[in-house]
C-alpha cells in the first residue's frame, strides 16, 4: 500500500479511537509478534535514542511513527527498566508539536546533569515548498518523568558548507567541557562529523569536523547516528554511512554501521587517529546503534533491529521492526566484542543439555529445542570443510549457520527462513573468522535470531519469518567433531 504524504504526517492525536483499535487488533493478530524483543505497540520503530542511566534506572526511547510500518512523523516513545531485561511503558516522551520539530523529533542522546535527563534530538522541519530545515533541540526530564522541552532550539541550521542531511546529535561530556557530534553530509557529498562545543549545552560553538582517514568513494555520502565513547585508553567512534558501495562479504545491506577505534579524539583540534573501519554486526538487520555507560562502568548497545528503506515482512500487520537485545561492549585490540548483558539471564526457564560426537551426518536431538529460547553450543576437535547448526528447521524451511574450515569464513544462510521482502540484498551474509574453537550462542525469538560467536568477536543480527512448526534443530558436519550445547527457553 502506498502512503500519501498527508497520511504519513498525520499526528496519532488527530486519529480516532476505533482506528487505533482496529490497528492494534490486526497488530497483536499478527503471527511474528516478538516475545522479549522491545517492539512497538503499532506502526514503525527505528532507532533507539536517549539510552542513559537516570534516577536508578534505564532510559530508553526510540523512533516512532505510530500509525502505520512507515517512515511517517517521528516521536520518541518511552521505556524504563531497572535490569535492561523487563521494561516499563512510559508511553509517547517527546511528540513533534513545536516549530523547530513540525515533521519528526529525530534521533538523539540521554546525557544526565544537573540530576536531570536531558534529551538533545534532531527537529526535522519542512517549509511548504517541502525544503527541510533541521534544528538540533533540547528537552529536560526532571526526576518524576516529566519532560519539557526548551523552547527554542540549540542549534538553527547546518553551518556554511554542509547539506540538509544534519543531524543526530551525540552529545557527551570530555575533561571540563561538552561536545555535540552530529551526523552530516558535506556538499560534496562526503559523509563526516561536524562537533559543537559548549560549557553549559546550552550556549554551543562550531568546532569544525572530527577529522579521519575514513573518507572517499568507501565511506558513504552520510554519517548517521554518532556514538562516541573511550574505553580502555581508547576512543571509539561509531557511525552508520549510507552510501558505501559491495566489497566482497562486505558492505552488503543496503546501509552500514560500523565503528573506527583508535587514539582518544583531540577534541580541541577536532583530531581522530584511527584504524580501520569495521562492520558491527554481519547479519541482514542491524542500523543505528547506541551506547550508554552504566552505573557500573559497563558500555552498553542497543541497535535498531532493521534498516531504512526496506519493507519488513509484518507491514501488513501494521507494525514494523523492534530493538536488538543490550550488548556490553569489550575492547580487544582494535577491535568490538559484544557480548548479551548478563542479566538477560533471567530469561532462561526450562534447560537442557546434550554432549555428543557428529561423524559425517546431520543430527537431530529429540526434544531439544523451544519456539523462543537461548542456546549455547560448542564446536570442540573438528574436522571436515564445515561444521553447523541449523535451527528453525520445518518441511521446506531452515536457518543455516556454520563455519567454513577452507575458506575460514562464518556463513548464515536464510535462503530458507520463510517469509522475506528483502532478497535483492541477497540471502547469505559471510564473514572471515580463524577458528581453533567455535562457540555459538543464539538469541532467538518469534521472528529473528541474533548470533554471537566466540564470546562476541562477530554477531550476525537478522529477522526470519519461518512458520509456527518449524522448530527442530540440527548439528551437521562432513567431519568430525564433538558438540556440546544448552538450550533454555524464553
Ligand atoms: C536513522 C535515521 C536518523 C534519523 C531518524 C529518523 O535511521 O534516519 O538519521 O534521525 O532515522 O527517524
Amino acid at each position: 500500500m502506498e502512503w500519501s504524504r498527508e497520511e504519513r504526517y498525520r499526528r496519532i492525536e488527530d486519529e480516532s479511537e476505533k482506528n487505533l483499535k482496529e490497528l492494534k487488533e490486526k497488530v497483536d493478530n499478527c503471527p511474528y509478534r516478538q516475545k522479549f524483543h522491545i517492539q512497538p505497540k503499532t506502526g514503525l520503530l527505528n532507532d533507539p535514542n536517549g539510552f542513559s542511566y537516570f534516577n536508578g534506572e534505564y532510559h530508553l526511547f526510540y523512533q516512532w511513527f505510530p500509525l502505520g510500518p512507515v517512515h511517517g512523523v517521528k516521536y520518541w516513545y518511552h521505556l524504563s527498566s531497572k535490569d535492561l531485561v523487563n521494561w516499563k511503558d512510559c508511553g509517547i516522551g517527546l511528540k513533534p508539536d513545536s516549530y523547530f520539530d513540525s515533521h519528526g523529533v529525530f534521533s538523539g542522546t540521554g546525557l544526565v546533569k544537573d540530576d536531570k535527563l536531558h534529551l538533545f534530538y534532531t527537529g526535522n522541519t519542512r517549509d511548504e515548498n517541502w525544503i527541510r530545515n533541521p534544528y538540533q533541540c533540547l528537552a529536560i526530564m526532571d526526576k518524576n518523568g516529566e519532560i519539557k522541552k526548551m523552547d527554542k532550539p540549540l542549534i538553527k541550521a547546518p553551518p556554511k558548507g554542509y547539506t540538509d542531511n544534519f543531524r543526530d546529535p551525540k552529545v557527551l561530556k570530555n575533561k571540563e567541557k561538552y561536545y555535540c557530534l552530529i551526523g552530516a553530509e558535506t556538499q560534496s557529498n562526503q559523509g563526516t562529523i561536524v562537533y559543537y562545543e559548549s560549557d553549559d549545552v546550552l550556549e554551543w560553538n562550531l568546532k569544525g569536523e572530527i577529522s579521519t582517514k575514513f573518507k572517499g568513494n568507501h565511506s558513504g555520502f552520510m554519517w548517521e547516528c554518532p556514538d562516541y565513547y573511550e574505553i580502555e585508553d581508547k576512543g571509539v567512534l561509531m557511525i552508520s554511512p549510507q552510501g558505501i558501495e559491495p566489497e566482497g562479504d562486505k558492505y552488503l545491506n543496503i546501509f552500514q554501521s560500523g565503528y573506527l577505534v583508535g587514539d582518544k579524539i583531540d577534541f580541541e583540534n577536532g583530531i581522530f587517529n584511527h584504524k580501520d573501519f569495521y562492520e558491527l554486526d554481519r547479519g541482514f538487520d542491524f542500523y543505528a546503534p547506541q551506547t550508554m555507560e552504566d552505573e557500573n562502568g559497563r558500555r552498553i548497545l542497543v541497535g535498531w533491529f532493521g534498516l531504512p528503506g526496506l519493507n519488513c515482512v509484518t507491514d501488513e500487520n501494521g507494525w514494523a521492526h523492534c530493538l536488538t537485545i543490550p550488548r556490553e561492549l569489550k575492547l580487544k585490540g582494535d577491535r568490538i566484542l559484544q557480548i548479551p548483558v548478563k542479566e538477560l539471564e533471567k530469561l532462561r526457564k526450562t534447560e537442557r543439555k546434550v554432549n555428543f560426537a557428529l561423524n559425517n551426518e546431520e543430527k537431530i536431538i529429540d526434544d531439544f529445542n523451544f519456539r523462543t529460547y537461548e542456546m549455547i553450543c560448542d564446536f570442540n576437535d573438528f574436522s571436515g570443510n564445515y561444521i553447523g547448526v541449523k535451527i528453525r528447521k520445518g518441511e521446506d524451511e531452515e536457518t543455516v549457520f556454520y563455519y567454513d574450515l577452507n575458506e575460514k569464513k562464518l556463513v548464515l544462510d536464510r535462503s530458507k527462513s520463510g517469509k522475506s521482502c528483502t532478497d535483492e540484498y541477497g540471502v547469505i551474509r559471510k564473514c572471515k573468522m580463524n577458528c581453533e574453537k567455535l562457540k555459538i550462542q543464539m538469541f532467538v525469538d518469534t521472528s529473528s535470531v541474533e548470533i554471537f560467536v566466540n564470546d562476541g568477536e562477530e554477531v550476525f543480527t537478522s529477522r526470519i519469518f519461518t512458520k509456527e512448526d518449524s522448530n527442530s534443530i540440527s548439528f551437521f558436519t562432513d567431519g568430525n567433531t564433538k558438540v556440546k550445547a544448552s538450550i533454555w527457553s524464553i
